[in-house]
Parts: C-alpha cells; sequence; structure tokens
C-alpha cells in the first residue's frame, strides 16, 4: 500500500512534508518522529466525534516508538471554535508540563486543526505541531499553510496566528467515514482549488471520479496551496487567491445564521463570481457552465436564495474589507484567477450579475 502514498514538500521555512495516503494514522508514530527528528512529549487534540474512531490508534502509534502521550477531546462541532475552548486547551498543556521541546497533534477536521495548531503557536510562545486532518476539508485545504484562528461574536476567524505544521498526515481511509455532506464540503474546497491550479486538477472533478482513488486529488490540491503558501506565507499576496468563491461564500454562511455549511456556501460562492466575472466580461464565457456542472456533480449548490443586496451587506462587515475598497478573486479561466479591487459600492451589482438565472 505504501506506493500510494503521496508526499508533497511545503517549501516555507523550515520546510515539512505533507504525506496522503492509506492506513497513515496506524504508523504515524514513526513518521511523527522523523519528521521532529525523534520522539517527545506528545498532546493529541481532538474531538468528541473524532476520539472513538481514531484516539486510540494514534496514542499506540506514538506510544510503540517513544512518546509520551496524553489528549485533550473537547465538543465536537465549529461551536467549540473559541477563547473558551483554547483556554481550556492551553490550561491542559500547562498541567501536563509540556515544554518547548514537545509537540501538538491535531486530529480531526478544520476546527480541530484551527484550535490545536492555535494553542500550540501561543503556548510557550510557540511550540511544534503536527497536523492529522480526518475530513475532505481538512485535507485539501485547512491542515497545510499554518493558519489557525477562533471566532470571536463579531466573526468568524477573527483572533489567530499562523503556525507552519512540522508535519501533514492525511490517512484517506478516514474519509470512508465521512458524511456525504462532509465529502461535498471538502470537493467544494477542492474543485476550488481546481479552478486556481489547472486543467488537471479541474478535470479530475469534470471528467473522473476523484474520491475512487483520493490520493492523487488530495495531493495536487495540496501542491498547489504549498507552492501558493510558500510564496505568501503570511497572506499578503498572492495567497488571497485561495479565497476564490469566499466573498460571497461568506457572506452565505452569515445570512443563514451558519446553517449553510462552509463548503457549500463556498461552490455556491465560486458559482457566482463565475456567473458575474462572465456577465461583466472579465473571464471566459463558458467558465460558468463547466463550474456549476462541476459543483452539481458533487451536490453542491450553485447559488443562493439571498438577495444581492443582503449578501453585499453581509460581505462588506467582512474583515476582508479595507477602506472604500474590496478585493475580489476573479476566475478568468480554468488556472488562471486574478486579483480585482472594487469599490465596496459596485459589490451589490457585481452579486446581482452573479445571482442571475
Ligand atoms: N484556506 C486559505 C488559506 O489557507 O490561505
Amino acid at each position: 500500500m505504501s506506493d500510494l502514498i503521496q508526499t508533497i514538500s511545503v517549501p516555507v521555512d523550515p520546510p515539512y512534508e505533507a504525506l496522503i495516503g492509506p492506513g497513515l494514522l496506524h504508523s504515524c508514530g514513526a513518521r511523527i518522529a522523523q519528521a521532529l527528528g525523534g520522539a517527545c512529549r506528545a498532546a493529541v487534540v481532538t474531538d468528541s466525534a473524532v476520539a472513538p474512531l481514531y484516539l486510540s490508534a494514534v496514542e499506540s502509534s506514538l506510544a510503540d516508538v517513544g512518546f509520551s502521550v496524553c489528549s485533550h477531546v473537547f465538543k465536537a462541532g465549529e461551536g467549540s471554535k473559541n477563547l473558551v475552548t483554547l483556554s481550556a486547551l492551553l490550561e491542559f498543556l500547562a498541567e501536563e508540563r509540556l515544554t518547548r521541546t514537545d509537540c501538538v497533534i491535531a486530529l480531526g477536521g478544520g476546527v480541530c486543526g484551527d484550535m490545536a495548531g492555535f494553542a500550540a503557536g501561543v503556548y510557550l510562545r510557540g511550540i511544534r505541531c503536527v497536523q492529522l486532518p480526518t475530513t475532505l476539508l481538512a485535507a485539501v485545504d485547512s491542515s497545510v499553510g499554518g493558519k489557525t484562528a477562533v471566532d470571536l461574536r463579531a466573526g468568524k476567524n477573527l483572533a489567530g496566528v499562523f503556525l507552519q505544521p512540522s508535519a501533514v498526515l492525511c490517512d484517506t481511509r478516514c474519509l470512508a467515514t465521512l458524511p456525504p455532506a462532509a465529502l461535498a464540503d471538502g470537493a467544494a474546497a477542492a474543485i476550488k482549488t481546481g479552478v486556481l491550479s489547472g486543467e488537471e486538477l479541474f478535470g479530475l472533478w469534470e471528467h473522473g471520479d476523484p474520491l475512487a482513488q483520493p490520493e492523487e486529488m488530495i495531493a495536487r490540491c495540496v501542491a498547489h496551496k504549498a507552492a501558493v503558501v510558500a510564496a505568501d506565507p503570511f497572506d499578503t499576496g498572492v495567497r488571497r487567491t485561495l479565497n476564490l468563491g469566499h466573498t460571497a461564500g461568506h457572506a452565505i454562511e452569515t445570512c443563514s445564521g451558519y446553517a449553510v455549511s462552509h463548503g457549500h456556501a463556498v461552490a455556491a460562492g465560486l458559482a457566482i463570481i463565475a456567473r458575474a466575472s462572465a456577465r461583466l466580461g472579465w473571464s471566459e464565457a463558458a467558465l460558468p457552465a463547466r463550474i456549476e456542472a462541476v459543483l452539481r456533480r458533487s451536490d453542491l449548490p450553485i447559488t443562493s436564495a439571498f438577495s444581492a443586496r443582503e449578501l453585499a451587506e453581509a460581505a462588506l462587515a467582512d474583515k476582508k474589507r479595507t477602506g472604500g475598497d474590496i478585493t475580489l478573486v476573479i476566475p478568468e479561466a480554468v488556472g488562471r484567477c486574478t486579483l480585482k479591487k472594487l469599490p465596496v459600492t459596485q459589490l451589490s451589482a457585481v452579486f446581482a450579475a452573479g445571482l442571475e438565472g
């Protein structure tokens, strides 16, 4: 099976590797020891949905190669991604006397990666973190690149730190336990990456069955993200293209009171900005239909019931607005996306163009 394991280098400072393949959780101890240069005290951080499935396998694999393991489980769900959960996690790391040479291991989806990564980034002013993503969304996007955050009352992801992991191990067998809606959430992020990266990845979604043997598709997503993050680790330039579909997507999440999940909202946001870009003459005319067809194949939405005005108002309350302008990611063609700065007064018209039939 090891021939199915894909290795993607993430050339940041210091560089690290993302491994993608079946069964990696059961051999994670040796691989993590290799990435860290030896065993140490390891705090595994996971949630109440993931712990019954994978925690004991990870603890055993770590203990087998000499790690001294402690584990912290918090309640599953976006509702836990806050300063209260973070505070409990930091107190746990302190009670367990982790030192600067120890490490935090994030076992779970995006919320877990964010919580554990944030805690590792601020505990003792920063200790090492390894990401073990168990959802498709975390595998193709959030586990790589070092963004961590918690939600504040004022909005999502408003407090956080950048902390690049020391390694990412994505066990593709975990995808088998995901409900269809969670798989679709990950598909949305992967399709977005396909539009950004080019025909090879987008074509897997357009013509293939990328979830049948997901290693290649995940590796392509991670390779694209690795290149972008290496060019712009702190999200001040080209990394912002990874927010394709997010302006309308975040607005849909906000307007729905978070009843629409992030992946489903980004899917609709991607279709909306693709249609708007074609109508406004910024992109290839055929692009929206291709994107819509691919999203539909994954049972993802391609529009929203909220009005252009409602979406624009929600988007302009978002943290990405600076001054009187907003920067949108424009999909010009598969593999060609640009950043476009617009006066905020034009956003409602752009959304209106994207919501039209
Ligand atoms: N998920 C977008 C980023 O990491 O920049």
